[in-house]
């Protein structure tokens, strides 16, 4: 193992370095956004350059598509790949029936248009993500700047009749002013502390007037590969009900490791 990375660093290696395994040749594949999902960029960027995988990325954020680019890796708009193969993405947490809470890097709404427009959804993370019950992560929601703060006082109202432990939420800031996403919209991070139903509260937020999207992703992966620190990895299939356990060595090398700033 690396004496350079960090063993969460490492964990997130090996997550996204077996899920690169998934990708086949010809394949149209959703990139996901966040420090995982940076590794797997890499990592299919290697094959592209190293190996001749051919695979047209679609890529989930604008700092995705650069690093996609600055990869090697072919990028194309969703509308021109119309649906995809396969999207790999990372996750801020996840539960024992995959489904999780994304959006700490803002970038949710393209992710779940992406994901949801896949035929498969493979979500890669470190172990420290695993959780019983999501909500200790703050749940990203993400808002149209006009009145948002009425926005904000019609969610923070709708989580009185819903099964979370906490109920108030911040805007997202970009240092001293608030934070756009890649939509022209601001991002509502709520502090619920245990989320009960998730299913439910995915629904209910969504129907209230300025909230575009939620960061609750239920029923949409459909894998996970966890990374260990130690280099172990595990895939779990919820549609098989499998659990494949491995352990990846790896060597660093300049064109993976260097520069790596997501
Ligand atoms: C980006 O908007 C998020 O959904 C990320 O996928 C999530 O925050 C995980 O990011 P890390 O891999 O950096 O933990």
């Amino acid at each position: 193992m690396s004496g350079e990375l960090s063993p969460i660093d490492a964990a997130k290696f090996v997550a996204a370095k077996r899920a690169a395994d998934f990708v086949e040749d010809g394949m149209r594949v959703g990139l996901g956004t966040g420090s995982t999902a940076a590794w797997l960029v890499r990592c299919l960027g290697e094959l592209v350059r190293d190996n001749g995988l051919r695979i047209k990325g679609v890529p989930t954020s604008t700092r995705t598509a650069a690093l996609a680019r600055d990869v090697g890796i072919d990028v194309i708009g969703l509308d021109e790949a119309k649906w995809l193969d396969i999207t790999i993405d990372g996750a801020d947490e996840f539960n024992g029936d995959l489904n999780l809470i994304k959006g700490g890097g803002g970038a949710l709404l393209q992710e779940k248009i992406v994901a949801t427009a896949s035929d498969q959804m493979v979500v890669i993370a470190d172990i420290g993500k695993e959780v019983e019950h999501l909500g200790s992560f703050p749940l990203p929601i993400e808002v149209i700047p006009f009145g948002w703060q009425t926005t904000q006082a019609l969610v923070e109202e709708t989580l009185i009749s819903m099964d979370v432990l906490g109920r108030n939420s911040t805007l997202r800031m970009n240092g001293e002013v608030p934070f756009f996403t890649d939509e022209g919209n601001h991002i509502l991070d709520l502090h619920l502390a245990r989320i009960g139903n998730p299913r439910q509260l995915a629904l209910v937020l969504n129907q209230i007037p300025g909230v575009v999207e939620n960061g609750l992703f239920i029923d949409i992966c459909d894998a996970v590969v966890v990374g260990f620190g130690d280099g172990r990895v595990e895939v779990r299939d919820i549609n098989g009900g499998t659990v494949e356990r491995d352990k990846l060595d790896f060597v660093e090398t300049d064109n993976l490791f260097s520069d790596l700033s997501d």
